[in-house]
């Protein structure tokens, strides 16, 4: 089967490294992809969001499999736009439908899905400029910190959380009157702060099946003990160590089914990924957000983990078949660390040849930002690299990918020597 993986970042490397391995996947292809890629695939240079361009080369390349990385294309309806035309309609596409993409496109449409199908998630009320007065009302009724989050996609920078009264009422006047986020903050959903530690689950349904996936915790601050701004993530474990089974069961028999069950309630079909940022409080899990994809950098442990041929796991998705399908997991923690440019997530230059690539010895290179120009590796953006390892735990694999970044280098280089340290 010729498979087409959209995207360009350390997950589409990662998931074009796990399909080039299955002796059911012919002829890979990966667009736009990075210099990674093309070890695994051949990169095509179209752009995620060109809808008539992805369709001219998956006829072209006679494409059986279509495989979305990064949310935007989902909720901008590229499984739709599959589904209408004649000549795609019968292309299985691993990613949900735009209606179902709002869980991640939409905070409010989360929100409202939750509280339907009673899933744990934090009190929350929503306002639009309308209702501004009533959303600076309802925030003096509320205690610090106030969670405020523009209901839109915002490039992960949609969700603010204030210490003081002032400071909220500020951002909400900000974001609904002042459009801080643009559309994306037409509007915003005020909720309840909760306390707890942070990990997430990823799931693969059919629309009526899953199977759970390694469970992953991610560090998405630039800073050491999580201090900064955020990124989109710069390294990831699994499994989590403070999610035992009965933690597990919980998250499974109060979120994972309910949220599969509450899609076909709804009469939402989805076909993907479901990665469910969690919140532990306590011994219980909340449900921080949805996302419709998988996580980077947590694809970068969690694919690693899985023994099964992603194909197959693909094929049974793609044919309503999960129901029974038993995942094959290597039981080893993997860890991965990300190599960033100087500056990042800020401003940061582009175009720095990377050296000692070829001298990593027992760790994954998985390419994020990079490019490659004129016969060299250099780095094409903000996350660069990210290095995986495996050890018995999550500290004997980090000690793995540290002894191998060591070999690593380009100018401005940036990464955090402290993943793992809050566990
Ligand atoms: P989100 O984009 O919804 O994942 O939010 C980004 C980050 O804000 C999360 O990863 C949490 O660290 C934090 N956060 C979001 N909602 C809450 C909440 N209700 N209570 C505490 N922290 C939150
Ligand atoms: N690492 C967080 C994300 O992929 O959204």
């Amino acid at each position: 089967m010729n498979i087409l993986v959209i995207g360009s970042g350390g997950r589409e490397c990662t998931f074009a490294w796990k399909l080039s391995q299955s002796d059911k996947c012919e002829n890979l292809y990966i667009a736009p992809g990075n210099a990674g890629t093309t070890a695994y695939g051949e990169n095509i240079d179209i752009n995620p969001n060109d809808f008539d361009q992805l369709k001219s080369h998956v006829l072209d390349k006679k494409i059986g499999l279509v495989v979305v990385g990064p949310e935007d294309p989902l909720v901008n309806g590229l499984h739709d736009y599959f589904l209408v035309d004649e000549d795609l309609r019968h292309i299985p596409v691993i990613g949900p439908q735009k209606h179902a993409a709002q869980l991640e496109g939409s905070k409010e449409f989360a929100k409202e899905f939750m509280y339907r199908h009673n899933i744990p998630t934090a009190q929350y009320k929503s306002f639009t400029r309308e209702t501004l007065q009533e959303g600076l009302e309802f925030l003096e009724e509320m205690k610090p910190p106030y969670v405020l989050k523009a209901d839109g996609l915002a490039a992960g920078k949609g969700v603010l959380i204030l210490e003081n009264l002032d400071q909220a009422q500020k951002e909400l006047q900000e974001m609904l009157g002042n459009r801080k986020f643009g559309d994306a903050s037409s509007k915003v959903v005020i909720e309840e702060f909760l306390d707890g530690i942070e990990m997430s689950s990823f799931v693969l349904t059919d629309g009526k099946d899953y199977v759970i996936l390694p469970n992953a915790k991610d560090y998405k601050r630039i800073g050491e003990g999580d201090k900064g701004l955020n990124t989109g993530g710069m390294g990831a474990i699994s499994p989590v160590p403070f999610a035992d089974e009965t933690f597990l069961n919980k998250v499974e028999q109060r979120i994972i089914r309910p949220t599969v069950e509450g899609l076909k309630k709804d009469g939402i079909a989805y076909v993907g990924f479901i990665f469910i940022g969690l919140i532990k409080v306590g011994d219980d899990p909340y449900v921080i957000e949805y996302n419709v994809r998988m996580g980077d950098p947590e694809t970068e442990v969690v694919l690693p983990r899985v023994k099964t041929d992603l194909v197959d796991l693909f094929a049974a998705v793609a044919d309503q078949k999960l129901d029974g399908f038993e995942l094959e997991l290597d039981e080893r923690s993997a860890t991965t660390v990300v190599l960033v440019s100087g500056g990042y997530p800020e401003g940061y230059e582009k175009g720095k040849e990377i050296h000692g690539l070829g001298e990593v010895s027992d760790s994954l290179v998985f390419h994020a930002g990079t490019q490659l120009k004129d016969g060299k590796t250099v780095t094409s953006g903000g996350r660069v690299l990210a290095i995986t390892s495996f050890g018995g735990d999550f500290k004997e694999a980090l000690k793995s990918s540290y002894r191998n970044i060591d070999k690593i280098c380009f100018d401005k280089m940036n990464f955090r020597k402290d993943i793992g340290f809050d566990l």
